[in-house]
């Protein structure tokens, strides 16, 4: 397999494509010649209260401004919920299924609405207003998408927070997002692990203190465990929103308001938070996810992301819905109760598309072709990835085993900050390369560049960056607006530089070379070197470390800490420094393998080489390069018998 191996289109996706390859060719050169009237049509995917009547007004130059439909005004939660309610309030719009049940809650459209509605009222009751922040902290259960829209009718700006975090990670952020109300649950329950949100939440707003603006918290109780409950604080969620009336006035939104803040991880300090407003990120949902996924009203969409990520904001909850579709959430392993568990989930629910990440794909893969062929998957017509790159024989896998030839696979690239897809095939108007992410989007005007900035023209590798604004560009971080323009557009000035680098051969076909920065992507999750080392560093017992990513045949990455101990007497081991980063980020973030090192190789001017720590973590010892920078070169060999001669099981192959 090579970048030569090009999959024609797919005769059946060509039947649900909106799109042929010429019209998709002319679609690119209208969006190129007159943006703002392309994106004034693409706004009309969605329903807005008064149509906007300008597209981008704001500066990608010096003082970065992003301002998107600025006259437009709307609210998210009628885009997704009552503009659908006059032709499919009975289609269904949500599956939740649980782990280890055979049950699935199906929510149609007006059921959305109602319970929608009801929380929305009752957060309005407990105070919550435009502009306020609630953060939620939920399994994969109805009442996270619930949650989220419920705040985008009144107003309220949510925060979603993943379930790995650790108590502090989540006080941080509860003060940081300065959240009024939190919205969780007793405990998330998959197999046979237990996350109990509620007592961690509790952790996190007794840390939190008086720094938090925390009022209210409202649980959820998902499983019988018994939870204890602050009755100053604490309200049992259906005992409380059930009261409240199924029908609630939406709030009219500008399309600038901010619709939510979502916490990623950069390249230095502490994770930030990025804003997204409503009205160009709900024409990015809509536009992207119709693009790529070609959305049809019968379709069942089953995107595996937690709701915590971009991923599952835009492709569990907005994307989808502002399409009229249905949007399937499982909360549960692909490995319980028994190893088919996803391909019995396809089958049962006849999900039409799905959505996950190159990690799952490759520990699916490793369960063998016949487990697949055991289920009828016949369903499935469009298959599709993102999060990570992914290999050819991973693709290949995907396409020939779960999709049976049959099925486009788009491999979508996009982040945190873009909201949406900005590299990904239209099925039916283009061919595949299998381990490409093909093609910016109509609109999307990438460019690749040398590390100076400069425009390369043609096929050549680079730093993969933006030269024009789109609808779903995050417009700021929280409250740091000066970090925002440094960490996106101080590489070269005009562009937005994503961080990552590509190559693009003569085709124009764009393959994702990874992450330029010190930000590593373990199972899909990313983590930013800087806060793995802070977290280590703050233990008394370290004077420095450094953390790298280094190449895992599942998990894409493994994360591996070096650290030097204060001096020889000082007793630290390596699950010291793992509980540390668990608790000062989540357990997800647990490094793979520690090294207590003596010291760490160094440039003259005393710099950490992070490059020869990758190399010797990851084997690669044959190119290690010149040594000749190095203060001590010594150093090298003595990291590679730590790592190599006594420590012969190093799992992070
Ligand atoms: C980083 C963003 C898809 C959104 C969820 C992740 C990497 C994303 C791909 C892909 C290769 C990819 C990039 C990017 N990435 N999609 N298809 N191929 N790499 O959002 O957590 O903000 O991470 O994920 O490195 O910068 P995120």
């Amino acid at each position: 397999m090579s970048e030569h191996t090009i999959i024609p289109v797919h005769p059946q996706s060509a039947e649900y494509s909106l799109l042929t390859p010429s019209q998709l060719q002319a679609m690119t050169r209208r969006a190129e010649r007159d943006p703002d009237g392309f994106w004034l049509d693409q706004a009309e995917r969605i329903h807005w209260h008064s149509n906007p009547t300008r597209a981008f007004c704001g500066s990608f130059q010096d003082d970065v401004e992003i301002n998107w439909y600025h006259d437009g005004t709307l609210n998210a939660s009628v885009s997704c919920i009552d503009s659908h309610l006059g032709d499919r309030a009975d289609q269904v719009a949500l599956i939740s299924h649980r782990d280890g049940t055979d049950e699935a809650e199906k929510l149609t459209y007006r059921m959305l609405h109602e319970r929608v509605c009801r929380l929305a009222n009752a957060l309005q009751h407990l105070g919550v207003s435009r502009g306020d922040r609630v953060a939620i902290s939920l399994p994969m259960v109805s009442e996270a998408p619930i949650a989220m829209l419920a705040c985008a009718r009144i107003g309220a700006v949510h925060v979603v927070l993943f379930g790995g975090l650790s108590a502090e990670a989540i006080a941080e952020r509860l003060v940081d997002s300065g959240a009024r109300v939190v919205i969780t649950a007793n405990e998330i329950a998959r197999g046979a692990k237990r996350i109990p949100l509620k007592h961690i939440m509790d952790e996190a707003l007794k840390k939190a203190g008086a720094e938090s603006a925390v009022e209210t918290v409202l649980v959820l109780r998902t499983t019988d465990a018994p939870v204890a409950m602050l009755p100053e604080r604490d309200l049992d969620f259906h005992d409380f929103v059930d009261w409240f009336e199924p029908d609630c006035i939406p709030e009219i939104m500008n399309a600038e308001d901010p619709l939510f803040l979502l916490y990623t991880s950069g390249s230095t300090g502490k994770p930030k938070a990025v804003v997204h407003t409503t009205g160009g990120y709900m024409v990015w949902a809509a536009y992207t996810m119709g693009m790529v996924y070609t959305h049809r009203p019968n379709d069942v969409l089953w995107c595996t992301a937690d709701v915590a990520w971009i991923t599952g904001h835009t492709s569990v909850v907005y994307g989808p819905l502002a399409n009229g579709s249905t949007t399937m959430m499982f909360d549960g392993l692909p490995s319980y109760p028994q190893p088919g568990r996803w391909w019995e989930l396809i089958e049962r629910h006849k999900v039409t598309m799905l959505f996950t990440a190159p990690t799952a794909i490759r520990s699916l893969m490793r369960e063998g072709d016949d487990l697949v062929n055991r289920y009828d998957l016949s369903s499935l017509r469009l298959l599709g990835t993102a999060g990570e790159p992914i290999s050819p024989d991973a693709w290949m896998w995907y396409h020939d085993v779960v999709g049976k030839g049959r099925c486009p696979v788009v491999d979508t690239w996009w982040q945190t900050e873009t909201a949406g897809i900005m590299l990904g095939p239209i099925p039916g108007a283009q061919k595949l390369k299998p381990g490409s992410a093909t093609m910016p989007l109509p609109g999307v005007s990438m460019v690749l560049t040398d590390t100076k900035g400069d425009v390369i023209e043609g096929a050549g590798e680079g730093c993969l960056c933006v030269t024009r604004s789109w609808p779903g560009q995050a417009r700021t971080l929280w409250k740091d607006h000066a970090r925002f323009q440094q960490t996106y557009f101080s590489f070269s000035p005009g562009l937005y530089f994503t961080g990552d680098g590509a190559r693009r051969d003569a085709d124009g076909y764009y393959w994702i070379t990874g992450r330029m920065d010190d930000v590593i992507n373990i199972s899909g999750h990313r983590i930013g070197t800087a806060e793995i080392e802070e977290a280590v560093g703050a233990d008394r017992r370290i004077t420095e470390c450094a953390a790298v990513g280094v190449p895992h045949s599942v998990k894409g990455q493994a994360l591996v800490v070096f650290a030097i101990a204060r001096d020889e007497q000082t007793s630290i081991t390596p699950e010291d420094i793992t509980r540390q980063v668990s608790l000062a980020i989540g357990r997800y973030a647990a490094p793979d393998e520690v090294f207590i090192v003596p010291d760490l190789p160094r440039t003259r001017s005393g710099k950490i080489v992070r490059r020869l720590l990758r190399k010797i973590a990851s084997g690669e010892l044959d190119t290690l390069g010149d040594l000749s920078m190095l203060s001590d070169a010594d150093s090298v060999d003595m990291l590679i018998n730590t790592v190599w001669k006594e420590e012969q099981t190093l799992n992070v192959a």
